[in-house]
């Protein structure tokens, strides 16, 4: 399973990649706003300066819900780096401009995905990323993750290329369980990227070593 960072905050991202295992980067319109990122300048500046950190996918999202409009917003952050996956939200008009993008060579990751029937529509346009939304999903009391077993059993049915990329993730069981399920994707924040090298017996046995180490 590769794993991706889900944020626009360009500290983190850098931490995450020191670590040397990551594989991507996801960002949407709130984590930029977050970071006080504004204008189409600076959007595009922002996904240059984070496609220059991390050599993986890096999504990228369009603002726009109408066709013609995605399209050529889609085209216009596909140029600028080869690593950016246009990032398209599941309305009928995103399908419509994700199935032009396949068309014409540019990679999508399909947004806001939370029905397996939502999944298959943008895996037969040829999406090469699906991202279904776990955490908003465990929010409304449901099991997000039994989202991603359906639909990985689905596509692997199936035969469909597109990834499955378990997104809004909340915490380090939900990474593991993504793993469990199928997910050839998972994109974290850091926080539970970091909660993955915790275990209270891993701190108790290195505190043994360490006093047993100095009567070496
Ligand atoms: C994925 O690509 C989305 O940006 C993200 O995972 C949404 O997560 P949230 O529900 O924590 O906002």
């Amino acid at each position: 399973m590769k794993f991706f960072i889900d944020t626009a905050n360009l500290a983190q991202i850098r931490e995450a990649a020191e670590l040397g295992v990551l594989d991507g980067v996801t960002t949407n319109p709130s984590l930029m706003a977050k970071e006080g990122i504004r204008g189409r300048e600076a959007i595009d500046q922002h996904y240059k300066t984070i496609c220059e950190i991390v050599d993986g996918d890096i999504s990228a999202e369009v603002l726009s819900i109408n066709k013609d409009e995605i399209i050529e917003e889609g085209k216009k952050l596909a140029a600028i780096h080869p690593n950016i996956v246009v990032k398209v939200p599941m309305v009928k008009d995103g399908i419509k401009a994700i199935r032009w993008f396949t068309d014409n060579g540019i990679r999508t990751n399909c947004t806001l995905i939370f029905s397996a029937g939502q999944a298959i529509l943008a895996a037969k346009a040829g999406a090469s990323y699906v991202s279904p939304f776990i955490g908003r999903i465990d929010d409304t009391g449901w099991d997000g993750m039994e989202l991603i077993g359906q639909i990985s059993n689905i596509f692997s049915i199936q035969g469909y290329k597109t990834e499955i990329l378990a997104a809004s993730i909340r915490t380090s069981n939900h990474i593991v369980r993504a793993a469990e399920l199928g997910a050839d994707v998972c994109t974290c924040p850091l926080e539970s990227i970091l909660g993955l090298l915790k275990h209270p017996l891993t701190d108790l046995g290195l505190a043994k070593f360490l006093e047993d180490a100095k009567k070496m």
